[in-house]
C-alpha cells in the first residue's frame, strides 16, 4: 500500500515552518472570510471572487489558479460533489444545501492547504452530522500528527473516527499529501489505514490531511470538466482539510487561526459561534493542538 520506493518527504527547518504558517494564516482567514459570506443566493463564482482579493491583498498568490490549467482561487464543492467543485456564476446556493470550500496560497514560496464545508441557511440534522463527522475525524488525524509515529496512525485515526460516527462512505480515492514548497508532495495521507504502518512521522514534515466522507457509499466519479468529484450514488458530502506541522511540541496545526485573545496553547479550537470556518470543540477528547497563536509561536528552535 506504501509506495516506499522513491518515498521523498521533504523536512523543514522552523524559519521554514514559520513561514508555513504565515501561508497558512492567509488561507485560515479567507476560509472564514468565505465561509461568512455564504448565504442563499450568492454564486460560488462571487465566492472565488471574494477568496482572490483576500489572498492577494495580503500579498500571497493562490495556489490552485493555474494548477495542471485549475481555473479558480478556490474549489466550491455544493451537495453531491466531493472535492475540486470549480466555482462559476451560474452555481447559485440555495437553502439548505452544504459546500465544501478549499483554498491554498502561496508565501514566499510556501504553502498552505485547507478546508472547510458549512450549511447554506438551515440545513437538516443529517447533513449537519455528516458535517461533525468529518470535521471530528481530520482533529483526530491531526492529533496523531506526532514525531516518531507513524503515517498510518494518522490514516487509522481518520478512518476509526468516522466509523465510530455511523454509517458513512469514506473517500479512498482521493487522499491527503505532504506539502511545503509544492502543494502536493509526499507522502500521500490515506483517510484509511492500519496503526503503525507507513514511513516514520518526523519533526519538520507538513502534512494536508483531508477526511472526505458522504452520507452514501464511498464511490465517486469524475465530471466531464475533468476536476469535479462527485458521490456516485448522488448523496452529499463533506470534506475537511488542514495543514499541520509535525514540531518537536507536537502537531502545529497552520491553518487554523490563532484563539482570539492571545494564546492557549495544547487546547482545541473553541467552539465559535457564527464563525463556521472555526472547528467546534472535540467533546470526546480534545486532541493536544500546539501554540497557534502569532504573537506567541510555538519554540521550534529546537526542532
Ligand atoms: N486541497 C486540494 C487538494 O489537495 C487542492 C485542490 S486541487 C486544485 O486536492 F487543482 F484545484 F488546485
Ligand atoms: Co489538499
Amino acid at each position: 500500500m506504501w509506495p516506499r520506493p522513491g518515498l521523498n518527504i521533504e523536512i523543514k527547518t522552523p524559519d521554514q515552518i514559520r513561514m508555513m504558517r504565515e501561508a497558512g494564516l492567509v488561507v485560515a482567514r479567507t476560509l472564514r472570510l468565505v465561509a461568512a459570506a455564504v448565504q442563499p443566493g450568492i454564486s460560488t463564482a462571487e465566492l472565488d471572487a471574494l477568496a482572490e482579493r483576500e489572498i492577494r491583498a495580503a500579498g500571497a498568490t493562490p495556489s490552485f489558479k493555474g494548477y495542471h490549467g485549475y481555473p479558480a482561487t478556490i474549489c466550491t464543492s455544493v451537495n453531491n460533489e466531493i472535492v475540486h467543485g470549480i466555482p462559476s456564476p451560474s452555481r447559485r446556493l440555495r437553502d439548505g444545501d452544504i459546500i465544501s470550500i478549499d483554498c491554498g496560497a502561496i508565501v514566499r514560496g510556501w504553502h498552505g492547504d485547507a478546508a472547510v464545508t458549512v450549511g447554506v441557511g438551515s440545513i437538516s440534522a443529517e447533513h449537519a452530522a455528516l458535517i461533525d463527522a468529518c470535521q471530528a475525524a481530520l482533529w483526530r488525524g491531526l492529533a496523531q500528527a506526532k514525531a516518531g509515529g507513524r503515517l498510518g496512525d494518522i490514516s487509522h485515526a481518520v478512518e476509526t473516527s468516522i466509523r465510530a460516527a455511523g454509517r458513512y462512505g469514506l473517500v479512498e480515492e482521493y487522499t491527503g499529501h505532504g506539502i511545503g514548497t509544492a502543494m502536493h508532495m509526499d507522502p500521500p495521507v490515506p483517510n484509511y489505514g492500519r496503526a503503525g504502518r507507513g514511513p516514520r512521522l518526523r519533526t519538520g514534515m507538513a502534512l494536508a490531511i483531508e477526511p472526505m466522507v458522504m452520507l452514501g457509499g464511498p464511490e465517486t466519479v469524475l465530471l466531464e470538466d475533468g476536476w469535479t468529484v462527485v458521490t456516485a450514488d448522488g448523496s452529499w458530502a463533506a470534506h475537511f482539510e488542514h495543514t499541520v506541522a509535525i514540531t518537536a511540541d507536537g502537531p502545529w496545526v497552520l491553518t487554523q487561526p490563532a484563539p482570539a485573545g492571545g494564546s492557549a496553547p495544547h487546547v482545541p479550537p473553541e467552539d465559535h459561534a457564527g464563525s463556521p470556518a472555526v472547528p467546534l470543540e472535540d467533546q470526546a477528547g480534545p486532541p493536544a493542538v500546539p501554540p497557534g497563536d502569532e504573537a506567541a509561536p510555538p519554540d521550534l528552535g529546537h526542532m
